[in-house]
C-alpha cells in the first residue's frame, strides 16, 4: 500500500507504526500527533531501525499536519486518553469522542477513500463515533479488540496448558469492556476442543481473567497496555493491505445480525482489501446469547452518553 497513517503517537500509536513499519506494509507510513515533536521523534526513531531491521516503510512524524496524510489506503486512531487506575474505559467517553470525531472529519478530507481502523476507548462507541463522522459505508469503519481480548485469552490458556500459543484458536464476542464474551465452545488447540482439556473450573477462571485483562495491566504499569494492542491492530493493517480474507473478532456495526441493529460490537468478520467483506454468524446457545445481549445493552448505554453529548 503506498500510505498508512496512524493518529496518536503515544504508547498504542507508536507501537502499532512500529509493527506496521517492520512488517513493511506500506511505502509510506505517517504518523500523527497533536504534541509538537512527540510523533517526529517517535517516528525518526522508528526510522533508524529500517537499516538494523531491514523494512523500507518510510516512517515520517508530523504534529497535526493532515496534509502529510494525503492518499492515506488505511488509518489507524488511537488519539485519546488512556485508562489510569480506578478508571472504566467508559470514563474516557467524553473527552475521547471529542477527539475522535476531530481527527476522523481531517484526516477523511483528505483520504476520503480511506478505510478506518478505530483503536481508542471506550472502543465500541468510539468506532461508531468514527462511523458517524466519517459518513463512510460501515463495512470501511471498524474497531480493534478482539484480537487484543483473544490474544490474551489463548496466551493464558497457552500458559496453563503449556503448549504454543499458536496452536489455540479461540473466539470472542462482544464490547470491549468487562461484558465481553469468551467461547470456550468455539475454543481448541489445534482442533482438540478445549473443553476436553482444561476443566471447568480452570476454563472458567481464565475468561474471568480474559475479561478483566486490559485491568490488570492498568493496575500493573498505571497505564493502558500498549504491545498486544499495537501488535492486534497491525495485524488487521497486514489482513487489509494483503486482501487475507482473515476471520477475526472485530468491532463491527451490526444491522440485524446477532438480533442487534445499530450498535458496533465485537463479532467475526472476513477482513480484506476492502474492509469487512462479511460478518460471520456463528450459532450460539442459550446462555451465550443472553451474554452477548448484556454485552450489547452495556454498549448502548455508553452510546447513549455520546447521543447526549449531541456532537453529531
Ligand atoms: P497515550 O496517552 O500514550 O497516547 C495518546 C496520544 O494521543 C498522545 O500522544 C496524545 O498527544 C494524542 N492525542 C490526543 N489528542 C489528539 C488529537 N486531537 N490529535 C492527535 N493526537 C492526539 O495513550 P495510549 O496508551 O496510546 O492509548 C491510546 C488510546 O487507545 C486510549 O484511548 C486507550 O484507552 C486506547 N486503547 C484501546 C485498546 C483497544 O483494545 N481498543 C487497547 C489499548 C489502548
Ligand atoms: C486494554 O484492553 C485498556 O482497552 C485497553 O488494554
Amino acid at each position: 500500500m503506498d500510505k498508512i497513517t496512524v493518529i496518536g503517537a503515544g504508547n498504542v500509536g507508536a507501537t502499532v507504526a512500529n509493527v506496521i513499519a517492520h512488517k513493511d506494509l506500506a511505502k509510506d507510513l505517517i504518523l500523527l500527533d497533536i504534541k509538537e515533536g512527540v510523533a517526529e521523534g517517535k517516528a525518526l526513531d522508528i526510522w533508524q531501525t529500517s537499516s538494523i531491521n531491514h523494512f523500507n516503510t518510510r516512517v515520517t512524524g508530523v504534529t497535526n499536519n493532515y496534509l502529510a496524510t494525503k492518499g492515506s489506503g488505511i488509518i489507524v486512531i488511537t488519539s485519546g486518553l488512556p485508562r489510569k487506575p480506578g478508571m472504566s474505559r467508559d470514563d474516557l467517553i467524553k473527552t475521547n469522542a471529542n477527539i475522535v470525531k476531530d481527527v476522523t472529519e481531517k484526516a477523511i478530507k483528505y483520504s476520503p477513500d480511506a478505510i478506518i481502523i478505530v483503536v481508542s476507548n471506550p472502543l465500541d462507541v468510539m468506532t461508531y463515533a468514527a462511523y458517524k463522522a466519517s459518513n463512510k459505508p460501515s463495512h470501511k469503519v471498524f474497531g480493534m479488540a478482539g484480537i487484543l481480548d483473544t490474544g490474551r485469552y489463548r496466551a493464558f490458556l497457552s500458559s496453563a496448558l503449556d503448549v504454543s500459543p499458536t496452536d489455540i484458536h479461540a473466539l470472542l464476542l462482544g464490547g470491549h469492556g468487562n461484558t465481553m464474551v469468551p467461547l470456550p465452545r468455539y475454543t481448541s488447540v489445534n482442533g482438540i476442543p478445549v473443553t476436553q482439556l482444561l476443566g471447568k473450573e480452570e476454563l472458567d477462571k481464565i475468561v474471568e481473567r480474559t475479561k478483566m485483562g486490559g485491568g490488570e495491566l492498568v493496575n500493573l504499569m498505571g497505564t493502558s497496555a500498549w504491545y498486544a494492542p499495537g501488535a492486534a491492530a497491525a495485524q488487521m493493517v497486514e489482513a487489509i493491505v494483503d486482501d487475507q480474507n482473515r476471520i477475526f473478532p472485530v468491532c463491527a456495526c451490526l444491522n440485524g445480525e446477532y438480533d442487534e441493529k445499530g450498535v458496533y460490537l465485537g463479532v467475526p468478520v472476513k477482513l480484506g482489501r476492502h474492509g469487512i467483506k462479511e460478518i460471520i454468524e456463528i450459532e450460539l446457545d442459550k446462555n451465550e446469547k443472553k451474554l452477548l445481549k448484556t454485552s450489547a445493552n452495556a454498549v448502548r448505554d455508553v452510546m447513549k452518553v455520546l447521543d447526549d453529548m449531541k456532537i453529531f
